[in-house]
């Protein structure tokens, strides 16, 4: 049985991810909830009604299906693959045209490539129309088989990005399917982990998921570096940031030494413009000159507020003197973090994050 007793509750108007390992049936479910395969014992309820009872037609219109590799239609335009839908119920050419062109727009297509071929698209833009086709109708309900698969890292990331911004404006409710547990991680509001024959290990929020996994597969499963990864859920807000060792690429000899403390053994150096340039020592400062060559590389900054405990942690691993660089949405340099600090807030938060697991029972 390629589906065997498995229950989820999936909540409305976020995503749900259901991953795991090559031919546990994945698809299998996804098909189901459309009603291309019909399971042969149990039920599946949408809003509290048996979608068995429904009719198949009304039920596949009121859910999009984007599949693996997008599957267009070759010997269409873009706009009309996009336009299928609106057209099969009813619309009329234009009206239909008029919905594909904004769709474009809100997946980030340009709207040059709406009188192009399939074939003349990259396998990104693709999944995008893919992404487009499906929301076309304005279904309520998405169903996502392994949509991003086919495309490299870079490209993934982006489609990534905007389906989340895409979700976060049409709060559609989405079953999105896919292998890689980074990406079920990354969109997940919920996360179903199914191992062979459609069994559910665990159903979770990815925090929860990776703080605590069910068992042996599902820790197996989530793989390598699990207490990094989740260091992505807690926010940059709460490191405590210091700006003393901050000084501007023009700062006078006295300037540059009132900075230099024991706490803080090297300095930042920033351009006029405020962006950081590099390390330096203090005892090279205070000679009074800065010289742009002779700078330490400063490492990947994070922007404080907004990215997570996970990318400080890497900016202080990355910078050759230990200490994070934080910075503004304009990446202005707005402070400094040590790897100590840095280690403290991550204790915190795992303090506050078992508190929380707590209350939640
Ligand atoms: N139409 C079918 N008839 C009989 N068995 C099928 C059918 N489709 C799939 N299966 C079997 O059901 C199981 C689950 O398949 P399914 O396609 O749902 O897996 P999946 O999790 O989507 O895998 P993948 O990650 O490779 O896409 C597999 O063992 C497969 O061989
Ligand atoms: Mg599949």
């Amino acid at each position: 049985m390629a589906v065997d007793r498995l229950s989820l509750e999936i909540p409305d108007r976020s995503i749900t991810v259901l991953v795991g390992p090559s031919g546990c049936g994945k698809t299998t479910t996804l098909r189901m909830i459309n009603r291309m395969v019909e399971p042969s014992e149990g039920t599946i309820t949408l809003d509290g009604v048996d979608i068995g009872r429904q009719p198949v037609n009304s039920l596949r219109r009121s859910m999009g299906y984007v599949i693996q590799n997008a599957g267009l239609f070759q010997h269409r335009t873009i706009l009309d693959n996009i336009a299928t839908v609106p057209r099969l119920l009813g619309w009329s050419k234009d009206r239909a045209r008029t919905r594909a062109r904004e769709l474009m727009e809100r997946v980030g297509l340009d709207a040059s490539l709406a009188k192009r071929y399939p074939y003349q698209l990259s396998g990104g833009q693709q999944q995008r129309v893919g992404v487009a086709r499906a929301l076309a109708a304005d279904p309520p309900v998405l169903l996502m088989d392994e949509p991003f698969s086919a495309v490299d890292p870079i490209v993934r990331k982006g489609l990534q990005e905007e389906l989340l911004r895409i979700q976060d404006e049409l709060g559609k409710t989405i079953v999105f399917v896919t292998h890689d547990i980074d990406e079920a991680i990354r969109l997940g509001t919920m996360v179903a982990v199914l191992r062979t024959g459609g069994r559910l290990a665990q159903f979770a929020p990815p925090a929860e998921l990776l703080t605590s996994p069910a068992d042996a597969f599902v820790e197996d499963f989530l793989g390598a570096d699990r207490g990094i990864r989740r260091l992505s859920f807690f926010t940059s807000e709460t490191l405590e940031l210091t700006k003393t060792p901050i000084v501007a690429v023009d700062s006078s000899a006295e300037q540059i030494a009132s900075r230099a403390t024991p706490e803080v053994p090297y300095l930042l150096v920033t351009g006029i413009d405020g962006k950081p340039l590099g390390w330096s020592e203090p005892g090279e400062l205070t000679a009074g000159e800065i010289t742009a060559e002779r700078l330490l590389p400063y490492g990947r900054p994070f922007e404080y507020g907004k990215d997570s405990l996970r990318a400080a942690l890497d900016g202080a691993v990355l910078s050759p003197t230990g200490w994070a660089v934080a910075v503004d949405g304009t990446g202005r340099a707005v402070g400094v973090v040590s790897q100590q600090t840095i280690g403290e807030a991550i204790r915190r938060a795992h303090a506050e994050g078992h508190r929380d697991e707590k209350v939640a029972g």
